[in-house]
């Protein structure tokens, strides 16, 4: 795909060079950094203003690299970065690693890019940089799925940046330019190194004014332009209550502080994620299909964006996270046909690889019955303690033994009330699993109470052997401390959390049935004599998490169902950047399948 020309990448593909063989750097500096003028836009940014860039071809990052270098340099702290860009066929890690040696100046820089690059997913990527200052969102996808995706008016400039427009067409169509012209606000720029008139042409049409300027290298011209107007700046909120410190509140409260809203972070209990995010350990977990509908295209980005963002907040040390991998099996039935579909389909093997039955054996060190999916960076984490690595941050302030009794509208925002309690903020977010159901705007709602359970299975000497997550009908995580953690019961409409002799019985026969290896190495179990733990999952028909606007200042995640650890984090960030009127994580499709507002769409439907 990628070979070496003159010590430069080139892409058989296309037949051409990635930049320039006079100098990358150089070049992206010349055309596409001073040709948007961002040096000096990037120093005129106010604190809490953000600014959006829009790539098309990320390539090798180098246009990110050196936007994320100057940004560094001459942004004011308090002011923030959206690189978005998009990318049909990602280059491999060693690809990338050969082309950045070129560039030692940026080594701070790709070697950040290099650890996200491991969480890449197809769809949609959000990543973190600059102590997340800047965001990097990557469309692993078609130039003509991904643009039309990205909401109206939020580009301030644009990297024009696919191969040359005679060998890359589709890059520089009628079709991407007026997106590209619709996803613009007022006054946004554009810049590019080709000077082809029918791509010029393309952008007069599109309705930018374009000119012709000298050239990067042996390049005589270059085009750059804009459109008219000025945009309209808008404010962030100047706080911002949450409820709930569960997985999806503290990532809520994580994702408003990360952009510097102070945060008023209320619970009930005196602990932090003292309800169904309180189990001593939970998996990492990506289930979805081959006929990718919104919800597994959900979940895929939503696992992507968790490994990255514990990667940032809780990193792998084998005690509160372990990155051991996970193995699912392909159970005979329904299991197996879905991943058999999933087979069909080509997949970065640091994402997902299909194995059989001798490779899931020595994968998860014990016996398998059955081979399946093998995710390398599948694991567990200790859910309490991501809850409270989230919200360590000055901008968090938290109020726990506050039960919300009453939330109404105020005259500037809302009031969250209970007993010798009451807290204003402009923006509040709803964070309250299945009782969120008690409070007047969530009454409608169809949450339902899902209770579950987990038993703590004491390890031998032969279950020590077992090496990484297993899943089939139940889960088994590898022993820690003498433990292996198994579950989960699924009761609907049940909100008890007593621990129940049956439900580890349920929980032990669920791996007596696919891992007989497992149960045979744990010897014989007796139920009455176990530790576990219940909780309450919140879930709605369909298992589509409800995250975003519901009302005007008022926003809620909810529903999360079986995969808060995956889902909760990229929930806190979908609705931190709706409040502040930055670049969402998602596609506007996906954003529509979460929104709230649905549950008003499918009521109208229903009429
Ligand atoms: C047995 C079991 C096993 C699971 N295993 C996994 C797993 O392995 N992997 C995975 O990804 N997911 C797993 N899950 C699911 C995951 O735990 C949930 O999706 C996640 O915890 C949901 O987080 P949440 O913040 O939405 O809800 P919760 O953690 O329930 O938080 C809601 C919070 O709101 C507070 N609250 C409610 N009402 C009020 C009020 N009026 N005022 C103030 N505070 C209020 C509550 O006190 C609570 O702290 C499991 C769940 C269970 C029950
Ligand atoms: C010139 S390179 C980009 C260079 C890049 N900006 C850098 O900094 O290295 C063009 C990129 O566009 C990508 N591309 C080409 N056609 C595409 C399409 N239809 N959709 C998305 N990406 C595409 C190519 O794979 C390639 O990586």
């Amino acid at each position: 795909m990628l070979h070496w020309k003159d010590g430069q990448p080139f892409s058989d593909r296309y037949g051409d060079v990635y930049f320039s063989t006079d100098s990358g750097v150089e070049e992206t500096r010349h055309v596409f950094l001073r040709g948007n003028r961002l040096a000096d836009r990037f120093a005129a940014l106010k604190v809490g203003e953000n600014f959006c860039i829009g790539e098309t071809g990320f390539g090798t990052g180098l246009n990110f690299l050196c936007a994320l270098q100057l940004f560094e340099q001459s942004a004011p702290p308090g002011a923030s970065l959206d690189f978005f860009s998009v990318e049909k066929f990602p280059l491999s890690d060693e690809e990338l690693r050969a082309a950045w040696a070129l560039w030692p100046e940026l080594n701070e820089q790709t070697k950040t890019l290099l650890a996200r690059w491991h969480r890449r997913v197809p769809g949609w990527n959000r990543w973190n940089f600059a102590g997340g200052r800047v965001r990097l969102t990557l469309a692993v996808a078609d130039v003509d799925e991904a643009l039309p995706q990205l909401p109206a008016g939020c580009v301030d400039a644009w990297f024009l940046d696919g191969f040359s427009p005679a060998r890359n067409p589709e890059m520089w169509s009628d079709a991407v330019l007026s997106n590209m012209a619709r996803a613009s606000c007022a006054g946004a720029t554009f810049a590019t190194y080709t000077s082809a008139g029918w791509v010029r042409r393309g952008l007069q049409q599109a309705g930018f004014a374009v000119e012709r300027v000298r050239g990067f290298g042996r390049k005589r011209e270059m085009l750059r332009g804009g459109l008219q107007g000025v945009k309209l700046v808008g404010t962030a909120p100047s706080s911002a209550l949450v409820i709930g410190a569960g997985l999806a509140g503290c990532a809520a409260a994580h994702a408003l502080a990360r952009r510097g809203i102070p945060v008023t972070l209320v619970d009930r209990a005196p602990i932090l994620a003292s309800a169904a995010s309180g189990n001593p350990r939970g998996i990492l977990h990506a289930r979805f299909g081959a006929g990718m509908v919104p919800l597994h295209r959900f979940v895929l980005a939503a696992y992507g964006h968790a490994l990255a963002l514990l990667d940032e907040v809780l990193p792998v040390d084998g005690v509160m996270r372990a990155e051991c991998g996970l193995l699912q099996l392909a159970t005979p039935g329904i299991e197996a046909q879905r991943i058999a579909k999933l087979a069909t389909l080509e997949w970065p093997p640091h994402l997902l690889q299909v194995v059989d039955m001798a490779k899931a054996s020595e994968l998860a060190g014990l016996p398998m019955a059955h081979g399946g999916l093998w995710f390398p960076a599948g694991g567990w984490v200790v859910p309490p303690q991501v809850c409270a690595r989230l919200v360590q941050h000055p901008l968090v302030t938290q109020r726990l033994g506050c039960e919300v009794t009453v939330l109404e509208r105020t005259a500037s925002g809302w009031r969250a009330s209970g007993e010798g309690f009451s807290i204003e903020a402009g923006q509040v977010v709803v964070c309250c699993g299945h009782q969120a159901r008690a409070m007047s705007q969530f009454s409608g709602f169809p949450l339902q109470a899902v209770r579950g359970q987990i038993s703590e299975l004491p390890s031998t000497a032969a279950s020590e052997a077992m090496r990484a997550v297993v899943c089939a009908e139940g889960y088994c995580a590898p022993a820690a401390a003498g433990r292996h953690v198994a579950g989960a019961t699924t009761t609907f409409d049940d909100e008890a959390v007593d621990v129940r002799e049956a439900d580890h019985e349920a929980n032990i026969l669920k791996l007596a049935a696919h891992m007989p290896g497992l149960n045979q190495a744990l010897g014989s179990l007796d139920a009455a004599r176990l530790t576990g733990r219940a909780g309450v999952r919140c879930s709605v028909p369909g298992a589509t998490p409800l995250v975003g606007e519901v009302e005007q200042g008022l926003y809620c995640s909810l529903a999360h169902g079986t995969r808060g650890l995956i889902t909760a984090g990229i929930a806190g960030e979908v609705i931190a950047a709706a409040m502040c009127g930055q670049l969402a994580p998602l596609p506007q499709n996906l954003l529509d399948a979460l929104s709230p507002k649905r549950l008003r769409r499918n009521a109208l439907d229903e009429e």
